[in-house]
């Protein structure tokens, strides 16, 4: 077994609580591209950071809202692959375990995952662009009536823009979610980062906090990151493969 799954197992088997953050990558292998692959077909020529902003959303509402609709999709066709269920089946083992993700898919809870903390938001939920009923104002989209030639459709209460429930560039995170996010850090006695380049903030700073507090940080990730330099144990390679060794490593 290779010796950085035998010193990360090392490390999990005397923590009693376990945070996690995850990104894209967790995704990667169900299908679902990173942000910063190059995005396929159609979607090639835009860069998500031009488009997830409420700028880009007042410019041209339709196509960021076929551009979530295409992500959406995307989701949709995606499956958890075997790192979702990894951490799904790791969760059980720790008296104390928060699972925090950037990704706004649910691969997470469809693996299992339970009480995920979003910090971006989710692409499954739709709200109203101006909260107009408070934050927010979630709309069940099998509610109304899509007319794909006049997207993004009118909200039910007060007939303006809906959006998709996500953070956007230069939005603020939910509160709450940030506040359990940062609370799991600062108290975990091991962090797991998996599959984030560590570029976007407040997420990436939130592993390091946990450090500061004395927690051990383990690193999955084929790639350097912004993150790497702060792991004690780097775990070079594919979430969906290095996680099941790690479950295993844990049951020896
Ligand atoms: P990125 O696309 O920035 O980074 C994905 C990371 O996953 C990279 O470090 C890859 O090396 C790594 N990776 C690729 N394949 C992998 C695999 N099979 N297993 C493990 N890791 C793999 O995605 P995020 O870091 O999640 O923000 O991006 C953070 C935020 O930037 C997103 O949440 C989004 C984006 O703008 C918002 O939507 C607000």
């Amino acid at each position: 077994m290779d010796e950085a799954i035998i010193q990360a197992a090392a490390h999990l088997k005397t923590a009693q609580k376990v945070a996690v953050l995850t990104g894209a990558g967790v995704s990667k292998e169900s299908g679902v591209p990173t942000f910063r692959d190059a995005m396929e077909g159609l979607w090639a020529k835009f860069d998500p950071q031009e488009l997830a902003t409420p700028m880009a959303f007042k410019k041209n509402p339709k196509l960021v809202w076929d551009w979530y609709q295409y992500r959406r999709d995307l989701v949709k066709r995606a499956a958890p692959n075997p790192g979702h269920f990894a951490l799904a089946h790791l969760a059980k083992r720790f008296p104390v375990f928060t699972l925090i993700t950037q990704n706004v898919d649910d691969l997470h809870e469809q693996a299992g995952s339970t009480d995920v903390v979003h910090l971006h938001g989710n692409l499954a939920q739709t709200k109203c662009f101006f909260d107009c009923q408070g934050y927010p104002t979630l709309v069940d989209l099998t509610t109304i009536q899509i007319d794909p030639d006049n997207t993004p459709p009118p909200c039910p209460h007060c007939g303006r823009w809906l959006r998709p429930n996500v953070v956007w560039f230069h939005e603020i995170l939910p509160q709450h979610e940030l506040n359990l996010a940062a609370t799991a850090c600062e108290t975990a006695d091991v962090i797991l980062v998996i599959g984030t380049s560590g570029l976007v903030e407040p997420a990436a700073s939130l592993p390091k906090l946990g450090k500061l507090k004395g927690a051990k940080l383990i690193e999955v990730n084929p790639d350097y990151s912004m993150l790497t330099r702060h792991a004690d144990v780097k775990l070079e390679g594919a979430s969906g493969v290095l996680l099941p060794q790690l479950v295993e490593a844990l049951d020896v």
